[in-house]
């Protein structure tokens, strides 16, 4: 398929080299121009272009870009076939992303992400560290393989989003509409803790609305308060940890 990629950094630049190694045709885009990420996209098999030509060329769209951004890729999105799937990786954390205008009266954070792009989303490789991506894809049927979840609405777009999934090394989940998409924000159990597929139905249903924010926050205190020390097994482990804890634990109620 021609796959287009908004965003060239550690998701972006990632699933462009997994999907252009599984045959597809990988278009890769920056806010700064296209001269800027050459390197990267001749070395993950991508060639590189302005947002708009991207968009424009491809059959289905990957946005990954920080949430804040996310407003001002509206104009490329405009006019574009209602047949283009769109794919979002993205998570809003508050104290990186700030205050955002509307997000707070959304329904999911993939909600606000459709109305500031225009066109409905599919939700995918949100719930994945950057290192599991680049380093823990294993091929179909494999034991031990990780499996992510994708939401959204429209069988067509759906069954695109949950090929490319398969197509990075990764067992994809239906994991319901978009209105379902929350389970697989920051703060639950299906969050970032690269679970096989039984047990990420189970992390899917047991999602926790009322508590997730609170879990999401004190993960996010710990590690960015002191990032250089934890290794990405680090994260996981505290966010097993802290994702799963019930609503009374003395952890979430200082
Ligand atoms: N890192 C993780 O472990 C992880 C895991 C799951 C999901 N996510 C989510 O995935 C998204 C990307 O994360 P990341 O870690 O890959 O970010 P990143 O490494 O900071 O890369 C962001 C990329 O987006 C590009 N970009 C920024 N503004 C843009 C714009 N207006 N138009 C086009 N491109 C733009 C940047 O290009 P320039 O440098 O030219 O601005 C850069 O290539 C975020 O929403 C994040 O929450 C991240």
């Amino acid at each position: 398929m021609d796959v287009g990629i908004v965003g060239a950094g550690k998701i972006g630049a990632t699933l462009a080299r997994k999907l252009s190694a599984a045959g597809h045709d990988v278009l890769l885009s920056n806010s700064r121009g296209p001269e800027t990420i050459r390197e990267i996209a001749t070395a993950s098999g991508a060639v590189a272009k302005h947002t708009e030509e991207l968009v424009r060329r491809s059959q289905v769209v990957i946005v990954s870009v920080p949430f804040s951004e996310l407003p001002r890729l509206k104009p490329a999105f405009s006019g574009i076939d209602e047949s283009v799937a769109v794919i979002d990786t993205s998570n809003y954390f508050p104290f990186r992303d700030g205050a955002l205008e509307g997000l707070a009266d959304s329904r999911t954070e993939s909600h606000w992400v459709s109305a500031q792009l225009g066109r409905p989303v599919l939700k995918a490789w949100n719930s994945i560290l950057a290192g599991s991506l680049a380093e823990k894809g294993l091929p179909g049927g494999a034991h031990a393989r990780i499996a992510l979840p994708v939401a959204g609405d429209g069988a067509e777009g759906k069954a695109i989003a949950m090929m490319l999934v398969d197509a990075t090394g990764f067992d994809p989940i239906d994991a319901g509409s978009l209105d379902e998409s929350w389970r697989q924000e920051p703060g639950n159990p299906a969050y970032c803790t690269d679970l096989r597929t039984g047990d990420l139905e189970l992390a899917l249903k047991q999602a926790d609305r009322k508590i997730a924010i609170r879990k999401r926050d004190l993960v996010a205190d710990k590690v960015f308060a002191a990032r250089d020390q934890y290794t990405d097994e680090d994260i996981l482990d505290l966010g097993r940890r802290i994702y799963s804890l019930t609503a009374d634990d003395p952890e979430l109620n200082p």
